[in-house]
C-alpha cells in the first residue's frame, strides 16, 4: 500500500518508448508531485538522457534490484519485462501501474479506468493494470449507458494507430510512406503487410477461435471492468496508416430503450468524454484532431433502427495518452489521493 507523503519517487519503467515519452511529458504536465524521477530501459538505452522539468535524467538499466526506495512505478516496457520485473517492484513496496497485457486478467489484479471503476483500486495488491488502449476509450461510453439502460451486445470495429504498436512502427509508417510517393520498393518488417496507405485487419497474433489476440482483449476486458460477464461482445480489430488515436465505430444493443437525445445528454455528463457531434456541420471526431487532448471524443450518435433498442457512436482517443500514459498517471492521482 501507497504511504501518503508530501512528494514521491517515482520511477519510468520503458522510458525511452513511446508510452513511457508521453509519461513522463504528462507526470510534468499535471504537476504530479515527483520527489525524484528514475528511467528505466534496456542496456541499449545506457547513457541516454530524457528532460523533466528541465532536467536532463539519465536512463538505467532495468534490474530486479533497482525498486528499493521507489513509491510507484509506471511500467510500459512490454508484457515480458512486467511478468519479470512487476513482482519484485511489489515486493520492495513500490506500486506497479503496468501498462502490458501480462497482469490485466489475473484476478488477483485490478483493472481499472478512473472514471469507470476506481472502486477497484480498493483491493489492489501491489500491481494494478491499465487496459488495453482499445478497451478503455471503448469502456467510458459503454459505462454511463450500461448503467441506464443494461447493455446486452456490443459490435466494435477499430481503427487503431500505428503508435499502438510502439516506436518502430511509427517509423515504418514515415518510411514507407516516403518510399512509396518516391516509386522505391517497400519491405515491411514490424507488420507483415505494407501499412501506408493500406489497412490491416490483424492486431497481435491470431488464436485458435479466428479472433485476434487484441480481439479477445477488448472482449475480457470491457466484461471485467465493467463486472458484467453477461454482455455479448464481438470485436474486428484494424490497424490503419494513422500515427496517433485509435477510432471505433460501437454498435451497442440495450435492453431499455434508449434515444439519440438521452445518449447524447448521458455521455455530455461523463467525466473524461467529449460529445462532439454535428454532422450538418461536418463536426465529428478525427485523429488529427483528438491527437494531443486528454478526453474520448464521442460523435455520429445515432439510433440504430435495424433492431429494438440499438445504437451506433464513433470514439476516437489518443491511443498513447487516454490510452496508456494518461489512464496510467490518473491511476497514480487517485492513489495518493487516497
Ligand atoms: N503504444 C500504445 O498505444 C500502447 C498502449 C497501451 C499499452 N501499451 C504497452 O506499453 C508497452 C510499451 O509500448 P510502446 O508502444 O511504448 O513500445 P516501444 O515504443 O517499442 O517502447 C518499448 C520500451 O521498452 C523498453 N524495453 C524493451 N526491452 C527492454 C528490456 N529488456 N529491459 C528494459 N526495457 C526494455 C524499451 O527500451 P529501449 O529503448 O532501451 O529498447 C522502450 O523504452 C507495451 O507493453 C505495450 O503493449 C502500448
Amino acid at each position: 500500500m501507497l504511504k501518503k507523503k508530501e512528494k514521491y519517487i517515482v520511477a519510468v519503467v520503458g522510458a525511452t518508448g513511446a508510452v513511457g515519452n508521453e509519461m513522463i511529458s504528462i507526470l510534468e504536465e499535471r504537476n504530479f508531485p515527483v520527489e525524484q524521477l528514475r528511467l528505466f530501459a534496456s542496456e541499449r538505452s545506457e547513457g541516454k538522457t530524457l528532460d523533466f522539468h528541465g532536467n536532463a535524467i539519465k536512463v538505467e538499466t532495468l534490474k530486479e534490484d533497482v525498486f528499493d526506495g521507489i513509491d510507484i512505478a509506471l511500467f510500459s516496457a512490454g508484457g515480458d519485462r512486467s511478468k519479470q520485473f512487476a513482482p519484485a517492484a511489489a515486493e520492495a513496496g513500490c506500486v506497479v501501474i503496468d501498462n502490458s497485457s501480462a497482469w490485466r486478467m489475473d484476478p488477483e489484479v485490478p483493472l481499472v479506468v478512473p472514471e469507470v471503476n476506481p472502486q477497484d483500486l480498493q483491493w489492489h495488491k501491489g500491481i494494478i493494470a491499465n487496459p488495453n488502449c482499445s478497451t478503455i476509450q471503448m469502456v467510458l461510453p459503454l459505462k454511463p449507458i450500461h448503467d441506464d439502460a443494461k447493455i446486452k451486445r456490443v459490435i466494435v470495429t477499430t481503427f487503431q494507430s500505428v503508435s499502438g504498436t510502439g516506436k518502430n512502427a511509427m517509423d515504418e509508417l514515415h518510411e514507407q510512406t516516403a518510399a512509396f510517393l518516391n516509386f522505391k520498393d517497400i519491405k515491411p518488417s514490424v507488420y507483415p503487410h505494407q501499412i501506408a496507405f493500406n489497412c490491416l485487419p490483424h492486431i497481435d497474433s491470431f488464436l485458435e477461435n479466428g479472433y485476434t489476440k487484441e480481439e479477445m482483449k477488448m472482449i475480457n476486458e470491457t466484461r471485467k471492468i465493467l463486472g458484467d460477464d453477461s454482455i455479448r461482445i464481438t470485436a474486428t480489430t484494424v490497424r490503419v496508416p494513422v500515427f496517433k488515436c485509435h477510432a471505433e465505430s460501437i454498435n451497442i444493443e440495450t435492453e431499455k430503450k434508449l434515444s439519440a437525445i438521452d445518449v447524447r445528454a448521458l455521455l455530455s455528463a461523463t467525466d473524461g468524454i467529449l460529445v462532439y457531434d454535428a454532422p450538418d456541420k461536418n463536426i465529428y471526431p478525427l485523429p488529427i484532431d483528438v491527437a494531443g487532448k486528454d478526453e474520448t471524443y464521442v460523435g455520429r450518435i445515432r439510433e440504430d433502427n435495424s433492431v429494438e433498442n440499438g445504437l451506433n457512436i464513433w470514439v476516437v482517443a489518443d491511443n498513447l495518452r487516454k490510452g496508456a500514459a494518461l489512464n496510467a498517471v490518473q491511476i497514480a492521482e487517485k492513489l495518493i489521493a487516497g
